[in-house]
């Protein structure tokens, strides 16, 4: 936080204003009401200069993300696009979709080449970090199809744990979306990220994976974007993003 005092930094309304919490006025309120915090601590009193680069503030305990070239953004990545941003053998990868744009962006997390669905790119690295690491707790979620009929203990398998690679673990919730003849279309949320999980996990229940696709991040639906196309995300989605990556 910044001196009070001090010349240097942004008035806090003025930064909060620009990250369209509201008006100067409607921010001047929300810190009269004590709502607003900057790196933990509830602002008391007007007139408080900020870092916008560096601090963290938060308005009724949503992180509200103020880093100026800071940028977000979802790919739904089609099948048979590398998660990498740059290729040597030129292959497709996700860098393509963004090959005209300035900031230095890395993918978060990785989907298999042959995983569709919502990936998330980004220059700011603490979040990336944060939404990567299963401490954090951002829940990923995902529609698989597989062979069908689904054993009616299938989900309740799932959610108690399954040892892959010596460690248990489980999903969050588990639902079978569509039954259809000789397959389904199921609904997984997990928090862990390794390798290959839900194709691990739904194998090892007897449900090889035949078609995957990530629909959810944390706050962040893939919903009907389109694949291939690249959204960057802004407003209270993004500063769900942030608080619920802990930042
Ligand atoms: N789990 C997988 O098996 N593959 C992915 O791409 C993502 C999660």
């Amino acid at each position: 936080m910044t001196d009070p005092r001090s010349e240097s930094g942004i008035r806090l309304q003025k930064v909060l204003a620009q990250a369209g919490i509201g008006s100067r006025r409607a921010c001047e309120e929300l810190i009269e009401q004590g709502r607003v915090s900057v790196d933990g601590n509830v602002v008391r009193g007007q007139g408080l200069r900020v870092d916008p680069e560096t601090a963290a503030i938060h308005v009724d305990g949503e992180r509200v993300p103020t880093a100026a070239d800071t940028v977000v953004m979802v790919l739904n990545k089609p099948r048979g696009v590398l998660t990498t941003m740059h290729d040597d053998l030129g292959r497709p990868c996700v860098g393509d979709y963004v090959a005209g744009r300035n900031e230095r962006l890395f993918h978060v997390g990785r989907l298999d080449a042959d995983t569709e669905g919502l990936l998330l790119l980004t220059n700011d690295g603490l979040l990336s970090q944060h939404i990567t690491h299963p401490s954090h707790g951002v829940a990923k979620t995902y529609l698989a199809t597989v062979p069908g009929p689904i054993a009616r203990d299938v989900g309740r398998r799932l959610k108690a744990g399954i040892m892959i690679d010596d460690r248990v673990t489980s999903v969050d919730s588990f639902a079978v979306v569509q039954a259809l003849p000789g397959s389904a279309l199921v609904e997984i949320t997990l928090h862990e990220g390794r390798h290959h999980i839900v194709k691990r996990m739904m194998e090892s229940v007897g449900h090889p994976v035949e078609r995957l696709v990530r629909t959810r991040v944390g706050p962040v639906l893939l919903d009907q974007q389109r694949p291939g196309s690249i959204r960057v995300l802004s407003g209270p989605v993004l500063r769900a993003l942030y608080t619920d990556a802990g930042l």
